[in-house]
């Protein structure tokens, strides 16, 4: 077969592999995960652009690579120790193949700073602001419009177009749901904008087991002994339901401060405790707090000053290196009176001890 031959058989090979990508699997969901925000769009569209062109380069270099080591195989005829003919470089190709990657990477560029102004990564694009902290190893969400503080689970309108302001407390974490294929930095001491606009609601992509709702949101960024527990979820509600659960977290935020600000600190993201759901493995749990604190302060291992369970409690949040549970490393940052005020602690602690949902 000749060289023209093979070009036009592996250009027919190209064609059909791209066929397949635009027309017949035009979705890339046999590759990505679902996509459920509209800002999904011009990142799949990149994606797909790059595809492409990677399906023809991979077929035509694999495919002239394996032309050339045919034809210029030792034939039987031959010895051993042939030598082939050199050639010294050709001014047209070494041209080319520098000017047109060149070429396509300024074209790729032009395009993805066209994508990232549909990112909505300012502030003030979307319909309402959510504050988004990064701690380790916790995400909490602040809905200003409402007061609403939600800690591990974050609740999205569907349709309606967010304006996450993401901030951290303490060293860099990443805010990535790979459904929404956005990710941004939380780097502390910045503001970082992302806009996402909820077109599928979790329950229609799948993440509808009752124990763990919702879209997974994980920290993308390396931050910590706990950063692969840093994990929370995304709710997406149709309006009604977004209604319904506004309303129900005004109310139990009135109802049970303690619990707020249990949520609010996002303590769950690193502890257990069943009154909320909450399944954090980081440090030690939360259930049966009253017996066991309790029961802490007469033991004969305990190194901290506190007599009551009420005293443990605050003394283990003011400074959690008093005493470190058996079996868990001592990690946790301490909650001055600058993040809980003494009345919030007490707030705090007697809520622990008597968790209610
Ligand atoms: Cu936070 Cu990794």
């Amino acid at each position: 077969m000749t060289l023209g031959r093979i070009i036009a058989v592996l250009g027919v090979i190209a064609a059909i592999l791209l066929a397949l990508l635009f027309v017949v699997y035009p979705d890339l969901s046999w590759i990505l995960p679902v996509a459920a925000a509209a800002e999904a769009k011009p990142i799949d569209d990149l994606f797909r652009l790059m595809l492409a062109v990677s399906v023809v380069l991979f077929v035509g270099v694999q495919g002239l690579l394996i032309y050339f080591v045919w034809i210029f195989r030792l034939k039987p005829d031959e010895p051993e120790d042939a030598v082939g003919s050199s050639l010294h470089g050709d001014n047209r190709l070494e041209i080319s193949w520098t000017v047109l990657p060149a070429l396509f990477l300024v074209v790729l560029t032009i395009l993805s700073l066209r994508a990232m102004d549909d990112l909505g990564l300012r502030p003030g694009l979307g319909e309402r602001e959510i504050g988004v902290e990064a701690r380790q190893f916790a995400w909490t969400f602040n809905h200003p419009e409402t007061g609403i503080v939600e800690s591990g689970r974050l609740t999205l309108e569907l349709g309606v177009p967010v304006t996450l302001a993401i901030g951290a407390v303490d060293v860099n974490h990443a805010f990535w749901v790979p459904e929404f294929r956005v990710k941004q930095d939380a780097t502390p001491g910045f503001t970082r904008y992302i806009t996402i606009t909820p077109t599928k609601t979790h329950r229609e992509v799948g993440y509808d087991d009752p124990t763990r709702p919702g879209f997974p949101l994980r920290c993308a960024e390396f931050c910590g002994i706990g950063h692969s527990a840093m994990l929370a979820r995304v709710l997406v509600l149709d309006s009604a339901e977004y209604a319904r659960w506004e309303a129900e977290a005004i109310a139990q935020a009135a109802e049970s401060p303690g619990r707020a600000i249990y949520v609010a600190q996002g303590c769950g993201g690193c502890h257990a405790l069943e009154a909320i759901g909450a399944v954090g493995v980081v440090g030690p749990t939360h259930n049966n707090l009253a017996e066991i604190a309790g029961q802490r302060v007469n033991d004969a291992g305990y190194t901290g000053t506190a007599q009551t369970a009420q005293d443990y409690l605050k003394e283990s949040i003011r400074t959690p290196g008093a005493y470190v549970v058996p079996g868990f490393g001592n990690v946790m940052q301490a909650y001055g009176p600058d993040s809980i005020s003494d009345e919030e602690l007490d707030q705090l602690v007697d809520w622990l001890l008597d968790p209610r949902p």
